[in-house]
């Protein structure tokens, strides 16, 4: 029984352990009654999770996402991710490791040095377990069981007293910045996430959602700020420009906790170890790099605005006018577009009411070319020739900016990296920051360690961007693409640049590898460059099936680089190498490349 008394090992153990919620013992049962049951969660410890949590510093993961709806009452929730995944309906979520499947229960999980707090709110809990002490009983190797720890040293008491509800104003003083971006605080225990502040702040902040185990907040006033902080730089109607969220925060910190981010993921969520970490690569501009901005339209008092949600709001857009994170030349595409749009007096799309014309424009720079393309997506009406190249129709409510695209000027935007030309569909990924792709891709090309004669997956190639690179220095690369636009791409791109050795699939990667491993034989080396979701635990099988020698994970995110490489890690891989690279300055996004070897 869950509420057995039970011996407060973790805390007395010499050596913290790495607690990995697996699943809740009884997921089937409704929640309600009788509550132990349900509550009942299972942590799995095996020998090799016996990991220290950490020397100095603290790793904080919020777990507070619904990503799936699972029978009914349940839901998925990714362990050890804040803010849940930029693809929450893909379909690897439920294969995903590490993922808790909980009822009714939010859970943040805070891992500290040699302790480990684990808050977590349903309903019933506290009634339960007195909402007093919580505690974790890890017994050995076998199954633990969250209960409540009756004798144990002073732990994290969770008291309702001490739960802020929503609207109220706190005062809290920061203290550290959590994977995501958010600036962690705590009241009476109670841990707060508070969107725009950092560490060293002291500030009065919103509570905006109060969950029974945390909180999110916005500031309101800063009473004290970091002494770390800068002035803002880029400002959109009075308020920090939300594509630039870390703009207070020194580059070189900004660098320090990137890195640090990646090292927590993969020695506390991955529970890996004895990797070289890299210093970290500098972004090359720390300002003006992105060659991709996606603007929506909105109305601001009356005025039609071309800019950017403001933070966390779907309904209010910020306009983005000479915002410093894109090039002159987007800008002025922007600006045109807009005062097109005003003197038109065309209508922005409402998503609430459901009316309305104009929803997003989307401007891709080749940066190296010159070329600049740009596609206007609105609802289904008449109005003047717009000054764009492309034109999206979207029905209905969607958010989205894909659908039905008819060209007004060229499709396609070209551009150069690693001394090749690259020419793209609208629809294509490419990465963000032109300058840093190439040294995204010279460090990948460095970890793969070709010498010429090598066969090379690229899986999640795109337009072929990494596998062309390597091409010239493998005997041949096999490139794997779901969207079948980029494939075609990919395949003119070899062509372009008198490449014969490459070949592209469009398949997705859980069924699209089996075939490529029977057409093209085992590769020497897996390039592999997913979305933040990172693989599922069937595209690790599959990409463990390769037996290749070699492993080069591109990610942009840690905390699913940190499981997928443990995975691989069980499978016979070692995780030799990470490197971080900051494509995203001002932002708290992370890239890195991984290299596994066998
Ligand atoms: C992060 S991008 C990397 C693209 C390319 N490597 C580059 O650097 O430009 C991820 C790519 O994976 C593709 N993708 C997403 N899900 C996929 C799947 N299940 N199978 C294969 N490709 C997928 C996307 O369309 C996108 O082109």
């Amino acid at each position: 029984m869950l509420l057995q008394s039970r011996h407060p090992r973790l805390l007395d153990a010499p050596t913290p352990l790495r607690i990995r919620l697996v699943r809740q013992r009884d997921r089937h049962t409704p929640v309600g009654d009788p509550f132990p049951v349900h509550l009942q969660l299972e942590l799995r410890l095996a020998n090799r999770d016996r990991r220290l949590l950490g020397g100095a510093g603290a790793a904080h993961m919020a777990v507070d996402r619904q990503l799936e709806q699972v029978g009914g009452a349940s839901l998925l929730v990714p362990f050890g991710s804040s803010g849940g995944l930029s693809q929450p309906f893909d379909g690897a979520a439920l294969e995903q490791r590490r993922m808790a499947l909980v009822d009714r229960l939010h859970l943040v999980v805070v891992l500290l040095t040699r302790e480990v707090e684990v808050v977590f709110a349903v309903q019933l809990a506290e009634e339960a377990l007195g909402a007093g002490r919580i505690g974790v009983e890890v017994d050995g190797q076998g199954p633990g069981t969250i209960g409540q720890m009756p004798n144990g040293p002073e732990q994290q008491v969770i008291s309702t007293e001490a739960r802020p509800r929503r609207g109220e104003v706190l005062e809290l003083e920061v203290e550290d910045l959590v994977y995501g971006g958010r600036g962690l605080a705590r009241t009476n225990g109670y841990v707060v996430f508070v969107a725009g502040a950092l560490p060293g702040d002291r500030l009065r902040a919103e509570v905006t959602k109060a969950k029974r185990s945390f909180a999110e907040a916005r500031p309101v006033e800063l009473l004290r700020p970091s002494d770390d902080r800068l002035a803002d730089r880029c400002v959109h109607d009075g308020d920090p420009c939300p594509g630039a969220p870390w703009q207070a925060l020194p580059y070189e910190l900004q660098l320090a906790h990137k890195r640090r981010q990646v090292s927590d993921a993969l020695e506390r969520i991955g529970g890996l170890e004895g990797f070289e970490l890299d210093e970290i690569e500098p972004a090359i501009e720390q300002w003006g790099y992105r060659n991709k901005l996606e603007y929506s339209f909105g109305e601001r008092e009356g005025e039609l605005a071309l800019g950017f949600h403001a933070r966390g709001r779907w309904d209010l857009i910020v306009d983005a006018k000479g915002c410093l994170l894109g090039s002159e030349r987007t800008n002025a595409v922007r600006d045109e577009v807009h005062e097109w749009a005003q003197l038109e007096g065309i209508p922005a799309y409402d998503l609430r009411a459901r009316e309305g014309v104009l929803r997003n424009l989307v401007v891709r720079e080749g940066r190296r070319t010159g070329q600049v393309q740009s596609r206007l997506v609105t609802s289904p009406a008449a109005f003047p020739r717009p000054p764009v190249d492309l034109h999206t129709v979207i029905e209905g409510p969607s958010g989205g900016t894909d659908g039905p695209t008819g060209a007004l000027g060229a499709e396609r935007l070209e551009e150069e990296v690693c001394g090749l030309r690259f020419g793209l569909s609208h629809g294509a990924f490419f990465q963000t920051n032109t300058e840093m792709a190439e040294r995204l891709y010279a460090i990948a090309g460095e970890f793969a360690g070709l010498r010429g004669t090598e066969r090379v997956f690229d899986l999640y190639c795109g337009i072929g961007t990494i596998g062309l690179t390597l091409a010239r220095h493998a005997g041949e690369v096999w490139g794997l693409e779901v969207i079948p636009e980029a494939v075609a791409d990919a395949e003119r791109n070899a062509e372009a640049n008198g490449i014969g050795n490459a070949r592209f699939v469009a398949a997705g990667a859980r069924t699209g590898v089996r075939p490529l491993l029977e057409e093209a034989g085992r590769p020497d080396v897996v390039v592999i460059d997913p979305p933040r979701a990172g693989l599922s635990q069937k595209i690790v099988r599959r990409v463990i099936e390769c037996e290749a020698r070699r492993i080069v994970y591109v990610s942009c995110n840690p905390t699913t680089l940190a499981p997928n490489a443990a995975q691989l890690s069980e499978a016979g891989y070692r995780l030799r190498r990470v490197k971080p690279v900051d494509m995203f300055p001002q932002t708290p996004h992370i890239e890195c490349v991984a290299l596994l070897e066998r």
